[in-house]
């Protein structure tokens, strides 16, 4: 958010910006999902809806899992939240007591650590890299000490790594064994190059999944989400959820289920997004970057630029000053050696990041 904000005050003084840090999407909402949320403003007064959300987006979701992963989801099980983020705070809290020790990945997604911090939890980072693809593995769970629940992200933020059907399994078969919650953040389901990712519902009915509007669905100031819980969390996140949050938002309800039948808009964005993608990591190759991890999904590329300097905060800073090319640095997303990685987002334009990399490559190859 900080090199979003240099960013924007360079933009205002009245200079160009290439975004590589923004972690959304550049293109609106689907075209037939704004045409139904115009609808429903013009005629229909918003109302609460139950607080789990509506019954035919629950039912649509449902409908989701049988079209993408072949699995029929009961819709009951199914809550609908404010983002991803809504989606984590109350899993979190049905799963989690006060003291519950909950591994993370480091690098992993920032707010995790943030969110169980808040609620009273104590995050365990579990330290990972390219020897498990930069995501958790049993080995990591089984050295870090007794944990009540693991969260994971697949595709990651900010690595971009899926976790395969046996990665999932081995890591669902871990915490069934240790009596640990299991959550997973599929949130960059949909947005995948030359793999797929599965949802752990496939190998574990017991697990918590978090999924959202604001990536594949290209809708992330809609602020929708949802999550699927195991019966016995039904009724306790729905209470919850009532409590919280009385209801996720309701025009954006109307138009997320409108918007999960317009999968060949959305299919073409991340058509761009892999062109953009192996723009990014050959740019990356071309400065020099030897460790990057495997984008294989997400709109991410993770990247140790230690050949280049040892305080990648102070790199960013050049970057955006310089070249007027904002990057993230990685400390965010590992406190401990973040220092020495950026996180580089190709969700932008082609011609964009076309120029960013040129720019970058430019300055890496001969200026500095
Ligand atoms: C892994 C991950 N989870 C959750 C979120 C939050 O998403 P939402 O906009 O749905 O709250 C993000 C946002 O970037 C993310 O990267």
């Amino acid at each position: 958010m900080a090199v979003m904000r240099a960013a924007g005050e360079r933009e205002a003084a009245g200079h160009g910006v290439l975004h590589l840090e923004v972690g959304q999407p550049s293109t609106p909402a689907p075209a037939v999902a704004r045409r139904a949320a115009a609808a429903v403003l013009e005629h229909t007064p918003l109302h609460y809806t139950d607080a789990e959300g509506t019954v035919s987006l629950r039912e649509r979701i449902a409908r989701w899992y049988a079209e993408r992963h072949g699995l029929a989801v009961d819709p009951e099980r199914v809550v609908v939240t404010t983002g991803a983020s809504g989606a984590c705070v109350l899993a979190f809290l049905v799963a989690f007591d006060v003291g519950a020790r909950v591994g993370v990945a480091q690098p992993g997604y920032p707010c995790y650590p943030t969110m169980l911090t808040s609620l009273g939890c104590e995050p365990v980072p579990l330290e990972v890299d390219e020897r498990t693809r930069f995501q958790p593995h049993p080995t990591h769970l089984a050295a870090a000490g007794h944990l009540d629940g693991l969260v994971v992200a697949s595709p990651s933020n900010p690595t971009g790594t899926v976790l395969d059907t046996d990665a999932l399994t081995a890591l669902a078969q871990w915490c069934n064994d240790a009596g640990a919650w299991l959550v997973v953040d599929e949130i960059y389901h949909g947005i995948t190059y030359g793999t797929s990712a599965p949802s752990v519902l496939e190998v574990d009915e017991s697990a918590i999944v978090v999924n959202s509007f604001s990536k594949y669905f290209s809708m992330p100031g809609w602020r929708l989400g949802w999550l699927v819980v195991p019966d016995a969390l039904v009724d306790p996140v729905r209470r919850l959820a009532q409590n919280l949050t009385v209801a996720p938002p309701t025009l954006a309800q109307v138009a997320g289920l409108a918007a999960m039948d317009a999968t060949d808009e959305l299919d073409a964005h991340v058509a761009r997004y892999a062109t953009n993608r192996s723009l990014v990591l050959d740019g990356l190759r071309r400065c020099g970057a030897t460790r990057v991890a495997p984008s294989d999904g997400a709109f991410y590329a993770w990247a140790e630029v230690s050949h280049l300097t040892d305080d990648a905060q102070a790199l960013c800073a050049r970057w955006l000053d310089e070249l007027g090319v904002a990057v993230t640095p990685g400390i965010d997303f590992d406190p401990d050696g973040g220092h020495r990685w950026v996180r580089l987002s190709y969700a932008g334009a082609t011609e964009d990041v076309t120029e960013a990399m040129e720019r970058l490559v430019h300055w890496c190859t001969t200026e500095r």
